[in-house]
């Protein structure tokens, strides 16, 4: 039995991280920390809202008393790492808010678990795990091998530098302080409760609107495609089985273009609508309704140092701890883009006003 701690645990990937952990783990409470920032919804906790294992607190992670208090008060012998800042555009028009959280709010994490769990109770089991990204190690050509946890670090954004300087403290409170970390660095995640304003969210919302489908440059970038289920379950073998200090790397053997995969979205929305005429009169503005929804495809400016291609190679975490990626990337998309049509309500009320104002701000200054 663990007790666990889930920083960022009302975002995307840490909600679906909190909805699995407690239904494969009867006996662990959980108790989620987040800050509740645009990204953070109570909504996203819902399906476990009423569940007495699991307890939400609002607040910073940059709140170092705060936090030794809570891992006393609730006895947490386990912290599971989310909290952060996300999204690369942002970071490229405010880089400011990801050095606080995703560096500052990292290392004031690692202070309070030091003191509560090394300098007041040194004998007593303990596990840090860190959620990382495979954005640290920069950018593929095309025919480059994937990235393997040797892979030197070369973070091209002020989001992926930010991650690799977090990355570095937890090695490094290991190391010298003894803390018991783990790190696993994943591709891009996409399912249900991803937040409008990353590529498969967006593309769908739009698609279901009718507005056009931003491309950067020439859409040929590529990212390796991670179902967040399937993120889920690879972090769970890594805090049960995997070994103190090391990192492990989690992707989605699904590389694919940008372009092909909005260019497969547009397909599965056509589908879904041909199938299900309801759809026609709850999106009339949607082209899928005549099977055209490829139409709103339209490129637009490159984004700033955009990094060409990720790839991972799950090698160690395969043969070290039996992980497979399950989801393939046509399910996964179809299985995701059901889910927004049967989650209205959800997606409608994330993008409120201040989330309209970012999309403004970045279309307008992307726009070819
Ligand atoms: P997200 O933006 O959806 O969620 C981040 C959560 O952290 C939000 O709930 C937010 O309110 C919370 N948060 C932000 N600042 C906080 C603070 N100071 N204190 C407490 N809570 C705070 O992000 P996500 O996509 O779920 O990503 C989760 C983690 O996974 C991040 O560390 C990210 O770097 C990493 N990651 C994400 C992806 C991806 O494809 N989404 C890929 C690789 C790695
Ligand atoms: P994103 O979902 O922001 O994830 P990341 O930048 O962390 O990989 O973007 C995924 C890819 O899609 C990336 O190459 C940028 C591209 N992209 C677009 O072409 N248009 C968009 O509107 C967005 C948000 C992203």
């Amino acid at each position: 039995m663990s007790r666990l701690l889930v920083t960022g645990g009302a975002g995307f990937i840490g909600s679906n991280f909190v909805h699995y952990w407690l239904r494969q783990h009867p006996d662990d409470p959980v108790v989620v920390l987040d800050a509740l920032t645009y990204a953070g919804n109570r909504s996203n906790l819902d399906p476990v809202k009423t569940d007495p294992r699991m307890t939400l607190v609002v607040g910073d992670i940059a709140d170092t008393s705060g936090v030794e208090d809570l891992l006393r008060r609730e006895r947490i012998d386990t912290i599971v790492h989310f909290a952060a800042e996300s999204h690369v555009d942002r970071s490229i028009h405010g880089p400011d808010a990801f050095i606080q959280t995703n560096v500052v709010g990292t290392h004031s994490l690692l202070k309070a678990a030091r003191t509560v769990w090394l300098a007041q109770s040194p004998h007593a089991a303990h596990r840090f795990h860190h959620v990382s990204t495979d954005e640290v190690y920069g950018s593929l050509g095309p025919q480059d091998p994937g990235f393997t946890e040797t892979t030197a670090y070369a973070p091209n954004s002020p989001y992926s530098a930010s991650k690799a300087a977090s990355d570095h403290l937890v090695r490094a409170y290991h190391h010298t302080y003894g803390l018991k970390v783990t790190t696993s660095n994943c591709s891009n995640n996409y399912g249900p409760y991803h937040f409008p304003e990353k590529l498969i969210p967006l593309m769908i919302v739009n698609i279901l609107h009718g507005r056009s489908l931003p491309v950067y440059g020439d859409g040929r970038n590529v990212r390796d495609w991670l179902h967040v289920s399937d993120h889920c379950r690879g972090i769970e073998l890594v805090l049960t089985r995997g070994r103190v200090g090391e990192v492990y790397n989690i992707g989605g053997g699904s590389e694919c273009e940008n372009i092909q995969l909005v260019t497969l979205l547009c397909r599965i929305a056509d589908d879904t609508f041909a199938k299900d005429p309801a759809l026609r009169e709850r999106f009339p503005a949607s082209p899928a309704a005549k099977g055209r929804a490829a139409d709103l495809i339209t490129y637009v400016a490159d984004r700033a140092g955009h990094d060409r291609r990720y790839a991972i190679d799950c090698g160690k975490i395969e043969s070290e701890l039996g992980y497979r990626a399950r989801v393939t990337l046509e399910a996964g998309l179809r299985e995701t883009f059901e889910w927004y049509l049967a989650n209205p309500a959800w997606w409608q009320a994330v993008m409120d006003g201040s989330y309209r104002n970012w999309l403004r701000t970045n279309y307008s200054t992307l726009s070819a």
